[in-house]
């Protein structure tokens, strides 16, 4: 039997809690893997039998439509059991804390456990207090690693390559951990990043991740081959850091205009839920031709099963995918 490719760069990581830290080489390898999936997934029969036998539990402290469903079609495509859990039905509303939740799942003994959390930092705590290994689905303004994993597919499909390009990541930078994933995330694979948006939205230095700054949508987008949108995440704001949305959107909202000083080929991106007539025009948003929103979303399936294939399997499996279709 011959070694993973996993097995020959000796990547068997414990826990999936960011990009910051994974090589270039290590986010290769998810993002290859990632690749065959999306094949297992165009065809009509989608599962294998790899994690037959294995639990994994959703844990979301936070709403969640594309990461939550999209983790638990990865778990049972991969022919796992998945449990979804949500805060606002658990126990948690009687007081128990968040490592008691944790501490109690683990001793069901899951395999797996994907949280979601509103704090920065509480998926590293957790991770702490439990046996299994456990994927960071969105840790407050922190890190969101399978989004900006499968923002990077998303990018490599239709570019061929990471390297060398420019991408914009814009708007509200302040409060994203869409953004920070993916600032690591392209730095390390060789890209350049520009973040662009007004300056209440952008984190006091920025500059020191590696990235070039802008407070003029056309300037930030002049020659960019990836223009990446985010929304302006209210939930997470106290007070008000834009004068109305009227405004927003005439200074920072993505629109045909805007989008004229990017190279003629460059490619939209919005990790969703996107807030149209905000931060981003409704026609530019379901443009066919240079929207990927739509695929980000498909290609966000096939991410979550390379990352819990990585996360469960034994380092001296020789397939890509493991598993048989069930
Ligand atoms: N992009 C993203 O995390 O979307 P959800 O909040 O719907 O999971």
């Amino acid at each position: 039997m011959s070694a993973s490719p996993l097995a020959a760069i000796g990547f068997r990581p414990r826990h999936l809690l960011g990009i910051e830290g994974l090589s270039a080489g290590e986010i290769s390898l998810l993002l290859d893997l990632s690749d065959s999936y999306v094949e297992q997934n165009r065809e009509r029969g989608k599962k294998s039998t790899l994690l037959r036998g294995r639990t994994i539990i959703n844990l979301f402290f936070e709403n969640s439509t594309r990461t939550r469903t999209s983790f638990e079609l990865a778990g049972k495509r991969l022919g796992g059991d998945v449990v979804n859990m949500s805060a606002e039905v658990s126990s948690i509303k009687k007081g128990e804390t968040m490592t008691d939740t944790a501490t109690t799942l683990n001793a069901m003994l899951p395999d797996v456990l994907i949280v979601r959390h509103p704090d920065s930092g509480a998926v590293k705590l957790l991770s702490e207090k439990v046996d299994c290994a456990v994927i960071n689905a969105g840790d407050g303004t922190h890190e969101h690693p399978t989004q900006a994993l499968l923002d990077a597919l998303a990018i490599r499909r239709h570019k061929k390559r990471l390297q060398g390009l420019l991408v914009a990541i814009c708007g509200d930078i302040l409060h994203s951990r869409v953004a920070r994933s993916n600032i690591h995330l392209l730095s390390t694979m060789g890209a350049r990043v520009r973040v662009v948006g007004p300056p209440t939205l952008m984190p006091a230095r920025i500059e020191a991740m590696g990235v070039e700054v802008f407070h003029d949508m056309k300037k930030g987008l002049e020659g960019v081959d990836i223009v990446m949108m985010l929304r302006l995440q209210t939930e997470r704001m106290q007070g008000n850091f834009v004068p109305s949305v009227r405004e927003y959107f005439r200074l920072y909202g993505l629109d045909y205009d805007k989008l004229k000083a990017a190279k003629p080929d460059a490619l939209i991106m919005h990790p969703g839920p996107m807030n149209r007539g905000v931060e981003i025009d409704s026609e530019v948003a379901d443009d066919v031709d240079r929207s990927l929103i739509r695929e980000q979303v498909e290609l966000g399936v096939a991410v979550r099963m390379a990352c819990l294939d990585v996360l469960t399997r034994d380092l001296l499996a020789s397939n890509s995918n493991g598993g048989g279709a069930a």
